[in-house]
């Protein structure tokens, strides 16, 4: 229970690796608010048990009334805000030619400018803590780039580039890292969103498995916790060994 007494925000909370993350932390004795799109009820309900304190809103982490509305709520829910788990974000596969700006801009808007968004906010209600834990989530394609998925990709890399200045310009009190996850099995791998040739490919890396959502929250909750309070301004792979930096 190493984050007891710690109010956390997690965004994409009704998705894969965000509901892991939210009920990760509260395992670990956080109170977790819980922000996406969807509702989020699933979620809470996973982790009603362990932190009955849970509480939801809301949001699309790319419009600005709509964040500072969630701030809001989650100012109500908790005037104190210790750590932010931000996984909010959507992938677009095409060929480059294929790609419609709109594309590009939906993409851009939601895993870029939702994580300036929604990370400006919550250093802004961590400072008058003294501190707190920043945690983005970018991909391991940040590091590679990736043919037919490039504004997801250029997203991801913006996603780094807000991940190391926030981490220079907020320490020594507030620790900013990124999670770098490889290829999980989540909904944004399924057929909806990815095509059968790319699932195949992205089993082509050392461990030759998908991770699952659970993998990634453990590190995250370590990232949120004591045992992490000498790094800041790190991506973390957890990625299979999908790439070896
Ligand atoms: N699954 C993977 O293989 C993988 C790999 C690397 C990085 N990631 C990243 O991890 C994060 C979580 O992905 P996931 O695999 O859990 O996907 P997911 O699709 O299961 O969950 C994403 C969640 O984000 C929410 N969301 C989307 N747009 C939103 C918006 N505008 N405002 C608020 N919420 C919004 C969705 O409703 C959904 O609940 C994403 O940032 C993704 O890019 C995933």
């Amino acid at each position: 229970m190493v984050l007891k007494g710690k109010r956390a925000l997690v965004t994409g909370a009704a998705g894969g690796i965000g509901r892991a993350c939210a009920v990760a932390l509260a395992q670990q004795g956080a109170a977790v608010f819980c922000a996406d799109m969807k509702a989020c009820d699933d979620t809470l309900a996973e982790f009603a048990d362990s932190a009955p304190c849970g509480g939801q809103g809301l949001c699309d982490v790319a419009d600005e009334a709509s964040v500072a509305d969630l701030m809001g709520r989650l100012h109500e829910w908790s005037p104190k805000l210790d750590v932010l788990v931000h996984c909010a974000g959507i992938i677009h596969e095409a060929p480059l030619l294929e790609t419609a700006t709109s594309d590009f801009d939906r993409v851009l808007a939601v895993n870029l400018r939702g994580t300036f968004l929604v990370g400006r906010e919550a250093i802004r209600a961590m400072l008058p803590n003294g501190g707190g834990r920043v945690i983005l989530t970018a991909s391991d394609l940040a590091y590679t780039g990736r043919e037919t998925f490039s504004p997801y990709v250029a997203s991801k890399h913006g996603v780094l580039g807000l991940m190391r200045s926030w981490a220079r310009e907020f320490a020594p009190h507030i620790l900013v890292n990124a999670l770098c996850p490889g290829p999980i099995d989540t909904d944004m791998l399924g057929a909806e969103t990815m095509s059968a040739e790319w699932r195949e490919r992205e089993l082509d890396i050392p461990l030759r498995r998908f991770g699952q959502a659970g993998e990634v929250a453990e590190v995250a909750a370590f990232l949120a916790g004591p045992g992490a309070r000498y790094i800041t301004g790190q991506g973390l792979g957890v990625n299979g060994g999908s790439v070896m930096p």
